[in-house]
């Protein structure tokens, strides 16, 4: 019954409101045309989305250039693309007004891909050392383009964005204690934070528009030497002061909303989308989740992620009844205990979006869990488009057939 679920209950998002309390993660599925514009999977996915009535749809990794991409069909958002992104957001919206829809903004940096991208870093990182070290003119132009991209999404209808401070991209590059060079935006942590706090301001002068939420998705351990979240820059021990501070200045800057996530999947994988093996680690997106819940303001919105792996119960949980162990529970659980205020559902969007739609209609027994087979990572490192190969079954035929020709290849140079 949804007048007693806590995660069936509205949120307010700065000035505007989420019907409900699940949000879909941004994720990225290399389906966009080659200028970067949605393209018809891009849109089957989206609608699939908003008629499933999350109160948040993040738009997926969406670059804010074309040297910046770690994936060959990942959607941009320059001056080219804000027709077709007007297209797309009003088609979103006149399947569904209420729920909100923000695009995730993003620069690839180090982890750009070498073969159509450019690698670029504050710091080289062993295993990323090809990357070009970055000089100030350099930051200045990202800056630009970050701002210019805010600019266009507001401009395009979307209601806000999450410019993307996690998972090993330059956002994390730039803060994480690793980056010690001594230049404008390195060493100190005023060095460090410069690039986000400094873009933060500008894109809040630039939009000016109390109605339009700006927030970020935020490692709070990348869990690697050095790695947000880490007490220096070669230490492995985790310290979580610098993160609480970066959200805390996000929110001082004008951030509505914080995505808590954890680790930087080109290194730390399992860490950032807990592996079915090893579930015990959504107990530590829990524990980043309340950090941040108790350090910012009531009314910043505190969205949690990693909920995927715990499904309808069917989990390696330990010590748990599996009724106390799914999804559902955990995410009530959460918002209801003040951990978080909202749950983004990452993988489990693939496999199904439509839960609140599912809860109101009475059908949760038809919801379709995720099985945290992982198939979706795989075509994404593939560079393939992505979808659920366990549930939709036009994704296991593809990755039937990519798996096939692998294997004629592997034949063929054995
Ligand atoms: C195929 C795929 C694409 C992803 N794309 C993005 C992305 O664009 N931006 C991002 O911040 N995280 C991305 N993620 C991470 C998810 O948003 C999420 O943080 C992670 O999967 C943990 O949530 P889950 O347990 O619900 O899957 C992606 C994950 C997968 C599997």
């Amino acid at each position: 019954m949804n007048e007693n679920n806590p995660l069936m209950q509205p949120l307010k998002i700065g000035n505007l409101t989420a019907p409900n309390r699940f949000a879909i993660n941004a994720m990225e599925c290399c389906d966009a045309d080659p200028q970067g514009n949605p393209g018809p999977k891009t849109y089957r996915r989206y609608r699939k989305h908003m008629e499933g009535e999350c109160g948040l749809v993040v738009g997926e990794a969406i670059t804010v250039g074309y040297e910046s991409r770690s994936r060959e069909m990942q959607l941009s958002i320059m001056p080219h693309n804000e027709k077709a992104l007007t297209e797309f957001t009003r088609d979103l919206k006149s399947i569904n007004k209420d729920s909100l829809f923000i695009w995730q903004l993003t620069h690839s940096g180090e982890i750009s891909h070498p073969g159509f991208s450019k690698r670029v870093t504050p710091k080289k990182l062993a295993g990323f050392d090809d990357a070009t070290l970055l000089e100030e003119e350099d930051v200045e132009k990202i800056m630009d383009s970050f701002v210019l991209a805010a600019k266009i999404a507001h401009d395009s209808g979307a209601d806000g964005i999450d410019f993307k401070q996690c998972h090993g991209y330059l956002g994390s590059q730039f803060v994480r204690p690793y980056n010690d060079r001594k230049w404008k935006y390195g060493g100190s942590w005023e060095n460090r934070t410069r690039f986000a706090f400094e873009t933060y301001e500008r894109i809040m002068k630039e939009v000016n528009d109390p109605n339009f939420i700006v927030g970020s998705k935020v490692s709070m351990w990348e869990a690697f030497p050095g790695g947000q979240g880490t007490a220096g820059p070669e230490s492995p021990i985790m310290d979580l002061s610098e993160s609480v501070k970066l959200v805390k200045g996000l929110e001082e800057r004008g951030a509505s909303f914080i995505i808590v996530s954890v680790g930087s999947p080109s290194i730390t994988l399992a860490k950032s989308q807990p592996d079915r093996s090893i579930p015990d680690d959504v107990y530590l997106h829990f524990t980043f989740q309340k950090a941040v819940r108790d350090a910012l303001k009531p009314e910043t919105a505190v969205i949690g992620s990693g909920y995927s792996v715990l499904n309808r119960g069917k989990n390696k949980l330990q010590a748990r009844k599996e009724e106390e162990s799914s999804l559902l529970y955990w995410g009530e659980r959460n918002v209801q205990e003040g951990v978080c205020d909202m749950i983004a559902l990452g993988r489990q969007s693939l496999a199904d979006s439509q839960i609140p739609l599912k809860i109101t209609e009475d059908r949760e027994n038809e919801i379709k869990w995720c099985t945290a087979c992982d198939n979706c990572i795989e075509f994404l490192i593939r560079q393939k488009n992505v979808g659920c190969a366990v549930h939709d079954r036009e994704y296991t035929e593809s990755l039937k057939a990519i798996r096939k020709e692998e294997g004629a290849l592997k034949a063929k140079h054995t």
